[in-house]
């Protein structure tokens, strides 16, 4: 189909027309959700918890999404790709920032970026989508800040958090990103939010109302069983599954049930015979 663009993201708004996005950091995963006509995916930086193993995404660097993205991009061929900026890439200097959602697009082949912030990062969004980058943005429970927050935890529930948020976001439209992530929110407060923007607002535990919605697709999956966050719904049981099948596979390679004749390659007898 038609290729997935951030032009789509605001029509899909006008149009009221939901919004996917699901996390991809491999090849042959990109292929199978963008085969599956998922709009947008996200090299997110939960890379560093679900694929990578850390305890929070504090330990992920620009090369390691670079690294993933272009994997990516080699996958999809419609939907749009959102290369994630770790911690520490956009938090030094506006110039800095610039250089490395730069190096997301010319070294990973992502159409954009996503980071986390309001008020203290719409210096760096504007720059960079001076530098003709594309930028998502991510209000809420922002993974960034989990040593901030002491914890992941549910944002926006006291008037003065909640009015922030909505102060944020109106930071966030004008200074040009072209949709905004809402993470752990209430749904009355995302509601709000996406009422009162004319991009779009795309959700993960903040309701129905927001105008997209996003997993990480291991969670989705069922293939992440460190812990399981209240919004993640889960589509399919693909850890017990692959634990079934791996099971099966170490059974029938002990009984030599497996490689049957199929799996294997025959020999000249006269060959043979020689060998002997
Ligand atoms: O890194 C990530 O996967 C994300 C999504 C949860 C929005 O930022
Ligand atoms: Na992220």
């Amino acid at each position: 189909g038609k290729k997935f663009t951030t032009s789509s993201f605001i029509e899909g708004k006008k149009k009221n027309e939901k919004i996917s996005m699901l996390t991809a950091y491999d090849y042959s995963t990109a292929k199978l959700l963008d085969e599956a006509g998922v709009d947008s995916l996200l090299v997110g930086d939960s890379l560093g918890m679900v694929v990578l193993g850390y305890e929070n995404t504090l330990q992920v660097t620009v090369d390691d999404i670079i690294h993933h993205c272009k994997a990516v991009a080699r996958g999809a061929k419609r939907a749009l790709i959102i290369a994630d900026m770790p911690f520490l890439s956009y938090h030094v200097s506006v110039e800095e920032s610039v250089r490395n959602a730069g190096r997301m697009i010319q070294e990973g082949n992502a159409h954009a970026v996503k980071l986390e912030g309001g008020e203290e990062v719409v210096d760096k969004v504007r720059a960079i989508v001076r530098a003709q980058i594309p930028v998502i943005g991510h209000l809420g429970l922002t993974p960034q800040s989990v040593n901030l927050f002491g914890g992941f935890k549910v944002q926006g529930k006291s008037e003065e958090q909640a009015k922030k948020m909505i102060q944020d976001a109106l930071l966030l439209q004008e200074a040009g990103v072209f949709a905004i992530v809402l993470e752990c929110v209430p749904e009355a407060l995302a509601k709000l939010i996406t009422e009162k923007l004319s991009i779009p607002t795309i959700g993960i535990g903040a309701g129905k109302y927001c105008d997209g919605q996003v997993l990480v697709t291991q969670d989705m999956l069922g293939m992440f069983s460190d812990f399981k966050p209240r919004f993640v719904k889960q589509y399919a049981q693909l850890g017990e599954n692959m634990k079934i099948a791996c099971k099966q596979y170490i059974e029938e390679m002990r009984t030599m049930e497996f490689p049957d004749k199929e799996h294997t390659f025959a020999m000249d007898e006269e060959v043979l015979s020689k060998l002997y």
